[in-house]
């Protein structure tokens, strides 16, 4: 009997939590329950989730920016069945496939072309590995140059170049070497660089975390000074890249010309995972420099067709469906309410942002009870006040998003670039309404964020001890 995946995902549907409560990340699992996150989706279409009872969510998450061209592309799908119905051989790995080639080619008529060479992986971490032994093997250096509060991935070397500690603790010794700077700080990265250590300096085009960015000329000048220094630029394209930002690359915005760059999460619009380094050709060539080095890295299911297939309908997407204008034009639109919900909300400190990546930053308000409310939560937990609208806005809404890094009072937006008028109308109603709600306290909304110290001091369980 062959498996009837319909009936089985019927019948145990809303087991979901159980499962990876018993099985999985239990510790995910008890934070779901208590910020509210704990639903059941049952399908998914362009920027809208649904539950059993067909209730419709507003995802302006897009899966941390994995479905720029939304969910269950119909065009997608297509890919996937045309490549499963052309019983291709798949992974031989001792020829060159054709699917990969043509994604190759596809991607490359996408970038600048100083950039001719790709090489594919499965993901944004092994693509920012991939860039970095590429640059260590092409300049003869260890040094690994960063910026602080970045974020590049959780295997060891990305971790490495982190900016963020919260995420290292604990997965020491990291890679040595590695030096990070604060981002539009001239003067350290110019320190740096000089000292001619460096094989490379990697940078998110807009920072992932928080949705920072500096000025042009700070990246203009750091270009600058890693070309006089014999320093390779990275640009970490992994959620910048395919139109996010309104241009097709981040680094467009700052007339950036990167070495490398690294691609991951949209590239293969969200069934299957995929991930690339683009770089030129004589960087790509110091690390298969010999023929007894032609797989000297590399990654088994790298270029399996599949992906390639998923890639190659997913730059047509955003191609026809012209998503890099909207991006930027949609983008724009938001940016605009948002700013005029500001001037009405004095919480909201600035919005920010540079396409469909889009930051609401809040500060203490002016207003005499919502500042009670605000002091009191942000003695507790830094981050309690963001969660806080975070979850009113699903559990009320119906409107997913994320805060956007640890210790900021930052909202981040990352909807898939298909949305317009109805989405934007949805997600401001949303908003405004929770602000409304911000300026009872108490109230029921400030009660939420008490809910959560509450529910977390009794549910977390005990580190569990060592077996044994
Ligand atoms: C800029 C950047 N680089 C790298 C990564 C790591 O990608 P992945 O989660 O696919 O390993 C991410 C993930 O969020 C990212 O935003």
């Amino acid at each position: 009997m062959p498996l009837d995946l319909k009936r089985l995902v019927a019948g145990r549907l809303g087991e979901n939590y159980e499962l990876h409560f018993r099985h999985l990340n239990r510790t995910l699992v008890e934070v779901q329950r208590i910020i509210g996150f704990d639903r059941v989706y049952t399908r998914a279409s362009g920027a809208w989730l649904y539950d059993a009872e067909d209730r419709a969510y507003l995802d302006f998450l897009s899966g941390y920016s994995v479905y720029n061209i939304g969910r269950n592309h119909p065009a997608l799908k297509r890919a996937i069945q045309e490549t499963l119905e052309l019983d291709l051989p798949n992974m031989v790995q001792m020829d060159c496939s054709l699917l990969s080639g043509l994604l190759a080619e596809a991607l490359l008529k996408k970038m600048p072309s100083h950039l001719d060479a790709v090489f594919f992986c499965n993901s944004g971490t092994e693509a920012v590995e991939g860039a970095l032994k590429f640059a260590r093997a092409a300049t003869g250096r260890a040094g690994l140059l960063s910026f602080q509060g970045a974020f590049h991935g959780l295997t060891h070397g990305s971790l490495s170049v982190m900016g963020d500690a919260h995420f290292q603790e604990g997965f020491g010794p990291l890679l040595e070497g590695c030096v990070r700077v604060g981002l539009g700080d001239l003067a350290a990265l110019q320190r740096e660089l000089e000292s001619g250590r460096y094989a490379a300096l990697i940078v998110e085009p807009v920072f992932g975390k928080g949705v920072l960015y500096a000025t042009a000329e700070f990246y203009q000048r750091a270009q600058e000074l890693c070309r006089a220094s014999g320093t390779l630029l990275i640009a970490d394209e992994v959620q910048t890249g395919l139109g996010r930002t309104g241009r097709w690359w981040g680094f467009e915005h700052w007339g950036l010309e990167p070495d490398l760059v690294t691609v991951a999460k949209s590239l293969s619009g969200g069934y299957v995972p995929c991930g690339a380094v683009v770089a030129r050709r004589w960087i790509y060539q110091r690390t298969f420099s010999r023929l007894d080095r032609c797989v000297v890295h590399s990654s088994t299911f790298g270029r399996n067709n599949l992906a390639m297939a998923c890639g190659l309908a997913t730059l047509q997407v955003i191609e026809e469906e012209q998503l890099v204008a909207r991006a930027e034009s949609v983008g724009a639109e938001l940016l605009d309410r948002l700013t005029a919900l500001q001037r009405r909300h004095s919480v909201i400190k600035e919005v920010r942002g540079k396409g469909l990546m889009i930051a609401i930053e809040f500060h203490e308000p002016r207003e005499l009870a919502a500042r009670m409310g605000w002091k009191l939560l942000h003695r507790l937990e830094p981050e309690l006040f963001c969660q806080m609208l975070v979850t009113a806005l699903l559990t009320r809404h119906g409107v997913l998003c994320q805060i956007a890094g640890h210790g900021m009072d930052v909202i981040k937006l990352i909807p898939p670039l298909v949305i317009g008028e109805r989405e934007i109308a949805h997600f401001m109603a949303a908003f405004e309404s929770v602000l409304e709600d911000c300026r009872t306290f108490p109230g029921p909304i400030w009660e939420l964020g008490a809910n959560f110290v509450r529910n977390s001091l009794r549910r977390l369980p005990a580190v569990p001890q060592e077996p044994g």
